[in-house]
């Protein structure tokens, strides 16, 4: 048993998949191809196969993928977009990006939008709403589309924490008029640097948010649009597809430690685990629990080692840039409760026990 145990080592990475990261980074200097490339197309090819998007494009990171997704969708000064009032905050900071207000919504006791609340804060003025899978958690998105669909409001999903989270056939970012991912280190699937993608199910949508995504050309030289640089380096695309054949034993890898955590836990009155992470809904992104001592826990679990993380420690309407006055009491709730446990492909299932040994001790003090 390792001395400590970091919330993320990504170091930790196989040996083998070190050799072949090395070996691609090898073959593009080689080659001298920075930009664009096969690597792309592959990447595009291979992430549309898995997700069954219909249309897909990767491009420099999540937030872009957010701030794009709303700019394709036309909205901007004078438009409301409904935005989870607990979320990683490029969620609302691209629609003051874009021009247009955030309206903050509450959300459950998971972290996710409270769909009971849609009415109240509907306006006239909404265009769009962007649910955040939260965690890896899918949010009950047929009760959302069908409320959208009557509203006529558009639906952005921030899939950002949730790449390979379907419910059915219908992977995470399929639902909604437009899906964003992120490929940040961290995630699930995460580059050796800055990527993420878009999906949608529109064949003109597509082609905009393409052009977008480079400087509005549909092809060399014919600007369509006014874009933006929002590609994904050649790199990180090699990289990526390099990375890609170890996604699923990394996610069977998550599942069954989250098993672990579940069995040794559940016992345990004063900690509330996660829901639903065992089903194909969630991705077993963050394995966050909830308890009133959160902060002695992650102290004490500190001194013993053990790395956490907090996601996350305020809720964006109490930020300067965000302010926004009204309670959002669920939400409130989570920023002093929720604590994320170490959750990921190099954790061994000792490690895991260990943390369970030391909570359970924790509340025995
Ligand atoms: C919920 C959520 N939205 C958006 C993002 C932004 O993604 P990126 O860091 O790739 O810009 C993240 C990533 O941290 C996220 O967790």
């Amino acid at each position: 048993m390792p001395a400590k145990i970091p919330f993320l080592d990504l170091s930790r990475f196989p040996k083998k998949l070190q050799t072949e990261l090395k070996n691609k980074f090898s073959e593009l200097l080689e080659k001298g191809i920075f930009s664009g490339s096969e690597e792309v197309e592959i990447l595009e090819a291979e992430l549309k196969k898995y997700l069954g998007a219909p249309f897909l494009s990767v491009c420099s990171n999540g937030t872009d993928a957010l701030e794009i997704a709303l700019r394709a969708l036309n909205i901007g000064q004078g438009d409301d977009v409904i935005v989870p009032a607990l979320s990683w905050v490029s969620t609302a900071e691209v629609v003051l990006l874009c021009g247009a207000r955030p309206v903050f919504i509450d959300t459950n006791s998971e972290g996710l939008i409270d769909l009971s609340l849609l009415d109240q804060v509907y306006t006239s003025k909404t265009k769009a709403i962007i649910p955040v899978h939260l965690y890896g958690n899918l949010v009950d998105m047929p009760t959302l589309i069908d409320w959208a669909k009557i509203k006529q409001v558009k639906v952005i999903e921030d899939a950002a924490q949730a790449f390979g989270a379907f419910q059915g056939n219908c992977s995470a970012g399929l639902f909604g008029d437009i899906g964003c991912f992120s490929f940040y280190p961290t995630k699930n699937f995460g580059a050796l640097g800055e990527a993420g993608a878009l999906t949608c199910k529109d064949e003109e949508l597509a082609r905009k948010l393409k052009a977008l995504i480079n400087h509005g050309q549909i092809k060399r030289d014919h600007h369509i649009l006014v874009g933006r640089n929002a590609r994904i380096d050649t790199l990180q695309a090699g990289f990526l597809n390099t990375i890609l054949p170890y996604f699923e034993p990394w996610q069977k890898q998550r599942k069954f430690l989250a098993h672990v955590y579940l069995e040794e836990l559940k016992h345990l009155e004063w900690l509330k685990l996660p829901r639903d992470i065992e089903k194909s809904t969630h991705n077993a992104h963050l394995f966050t629990v909830q308890c009133r001592e959160r902060d002695q826990l992650k102290s004490y679990l500190e001194e013993k080692g053990v790395g956490t993380s907090i996601h996350y420690p305020r809720i964006i309407p109490k930020m300067k840039p965000y302010l926004f006055d009204q309670n959002f009491t669920a939400s409130e709730q989570l920023v002093s409760h929720v604590l994320s446990l170490p959750l990921n492909p190099f954790l061994s299932q000792q490690e895991v026990l260990h943390i369970c040994k030391l909570i359970k001790n924790f509340k025995l003090k």
